[in-house]
């Protein structure tokens, strides 16, 4: 495969759909980042690594940060966590409140904010500086020693809290969430507000390629049934209530995130990290979805 040739086609398909959707303006210090920011990196899990356009420059990966509190709160706890999150898709808004209510402040899934909110709970409860040791993971597992929180972005979102708040406000009155609100919302924050380029997330995806295995730790970190369950709630969960559109035409496991970014897995090959601002009317990425789109078209692979 002619990856940097593969590239150049993507990046210029690509390229016609930056710009074109929405950059996320509920959370104000993310309005500012330009729309047009455009880029890829490949991480093979043999150590090869391709990338284009920004794909160095930082931004925040948002609800990316999920599958990462995830796989260290498996990584702790293993399949307890199951107990208070489910694992169906949603149909619904990342954001919403109306199905928990009926669902007794069970979240349907950890990729939406409910979920996410519990996984953070989970964390608070196992671990004494959760933020931390996620961020010496993340730092470890991409070499990167400079990966940190955006704290502008954190705060932001902390004053924009109401709707994290009645979700989280709404679970403790059920006894889905343990630690006390505040702290639970302010650490979530800090998840999402984790700063990283595409190829630092490229990199610190291929423990789901690897089956848990990241390449640069001699540490297992997940079981292969662990890998195997965040990639298939990628694959249904990952990107919203577009996970069926994504399935459909992209056909890998993905998480987006408000801030442009997606990350995508190709199990035993490698991963795959997108971004670009301007989004659509799910939260996803417009053009990064668009390039991972063609990627599977013009390279055949996919999880099918
Ligand atoms: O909870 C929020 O609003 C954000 N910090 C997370 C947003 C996000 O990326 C979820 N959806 N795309």
């Amino acid at each position: 495969m002619d990856y940097p040739e593969l590239l150049e086609e993507i990046f210029h398909v690509a390229r016609a759909f930056v710009g074109k959707g929405k950059v996320a303006d509920y959370i104000p210090a993310l309005a500012r980042v330009p729309a047009e920011k455009f880029g890829i990196a490949i991480s093979l899990l043999d150590g090869r690594e391709y990338v284009m356009g920004d794909a160095d420059e930082s931004f925040s990966i948002q609800s990316v940060s999920k599958v990462f509190s995830l796989a260290l709160a498996l990584h702790h706890l293993g399949d307890q966590v199951w107990h208070r999150v489910g694992i169906e898709p949603s149909g619904n808004p990342f954001n919403s409140l109306v199905q928990l209510e009926y669902e007794n402040g069970i979240p349907r899934n950890p990729f939406i904010n409910a979920g996410a909110l519990v996984v953070t709970d989970w964390l608070l409860g196992s671990s004494a500086d959760p933020t931390t040791e996620l961020l010496d993971w993340l730092r470890a597992a991409t070499g990167n020693p400079h990966i940190g929180i955006d704290r502008e972005v954190a705060d932001s979102e902390w004053e924009h809290r109401h709707r994290n708040a009645a979700l989280t406000h709404f679970m403790a009155s059920c006894g889905n969430i343990r630690s006390n609100v505040d702290r639970v919302l302010r650490t979530y924050f800090e998840h999402c507000a984790i700063a990283m380029s595409c190829r630092d997330l490229a990199r610190a995806g291929l423990v789901l390629a690897g089956h848990g295995k990241s390449p640069r730790l001699e540490e297992r970190f997940l079981t292969r049934s662990q890998a195997k369950e965040i990639n298939a709630l990628m694959l249904t969960c990952g990107t919203y209530d577009a996970a069926g559109d994504f399935a459909f035409r992209v056909g890998l496991p993905g998480k987006s995130g408000v801030g442009g970014g997606i990350l995508a897995v190709i199990p035993n090959l490698m991963s795959i990290a997108v971004w670009s601002p301007a989004l659509d009317s799910h939260g996803n990425s417009m053009a990064g979805v668009e390039a991972l789109e063609r990627f599977t078209t013009l390279t055949g692979i996919s999880v099918f």
